[in-house]
């Protein structure tokens, strides 16, 4: 059963009074293992892409299925657990919350959410799984650190290590490496790979360059439309 299978993606959306088609007909697969990168131009269409695969957005018409099960026709409650037991995700920009540590912000979505993953954790399982993930994303020494002493491309490995504390199927991160040099870019890149490896699949919308080296699929959105690249 695929993970995640987008069929027919389409999201219409209407400025100045003219409906104009914001992602048109995307399809897409993606498995355990994988590594998939999406490159276009700003504008493009991919943030809406990844809002309607994470469910926070409704698509105009086509379906997303995650793993075997579509989300569209789900209540509220259904989609909400499954997105929390399937998907971690790391939206465009800064997410973290101001007022809470760094562990406290990785730690903070295993108290919220439930899953069939973390069902029995308790809050000593809950701390030895971020201490764990902050050692995986190289941010040990920033557990008692707040969001605002962290450079951007801590931040980013932050957020990270959050996405992956309900153990998700599938890690989705829009522009993971925006406004960060090289070398940081190539550290995260690395993260991601591993991450792939270990099973988890990976989604994110980067920047052409940083997939030189990145990723065993790479899809370019062009003006709504989503197609895979020869490599
Ligand atoms: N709620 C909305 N209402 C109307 N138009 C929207 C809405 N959200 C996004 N758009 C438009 O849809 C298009 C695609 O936006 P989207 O955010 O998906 O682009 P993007 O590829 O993620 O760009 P960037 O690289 O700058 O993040 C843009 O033209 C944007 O202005
Ligand atoms: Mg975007």
């Amino acid at each position: 059963m695929m993970l995640l299978e987008v069929k027919d993606l389409t999201k219409e959306y209407k400025r100045n009074n003219l409906f104009f088609q914001a992602v048109r007909h995307a399809n897409l697969n993606v498995d355990a293992g994988d590594f998939v990168s999406i490159i276009g131009r700003s504008g493009s269409g991919k943030s809406t892409l990844l809002n309607m695969i994470t469910g926070l957005l409704n698509p105009s018409s086509g379906n997303v299925n995650i793993a075997g099960k579509s989300i569209q026709g789900l209540s509220d409650l259904d989609l909400s657990h499954l997105r929390n037991s399937q998907i971690g995700y790391v939206p465009q920009g800064m997410s973290l919350l101001a007022n809470l540590s760094v562990l406290e912000n990785i730690s903070l979505p295993a108290f919220l959410f439930k899953n069939n993953n973390n069902k029995h954790t308790n809050g000593d399982e809950i701390a030895e799984r971020s201490l764990a993930l902050l050692d995986q994303t190289g941010t040990s020494h920033l557990a008692a650190s707040y969001p605002k002493q962290l450079s951007g491309g801590e931040l980013r490995r932050v957020s990270i290590a959050r996405a992956l504390i309900n153990k998700p199927a599938l890690l989705i991160a829009d522009e993971p490496t925006g406004d960060l040099d090289a070398e940081t870019t190539a550290g995260i890149m690395d993260l991601f790979r591993g991450i792939a490896r270990k099973g988890t699949a990976v989604l994110i919308v980067t920047h052409e360059l940083d997939t030189l080296d990145y990723g065993n699929r790479v899809y370019r959105m062009d003006a709504g439309v989503l197609r895979e690249e020869a490599r």
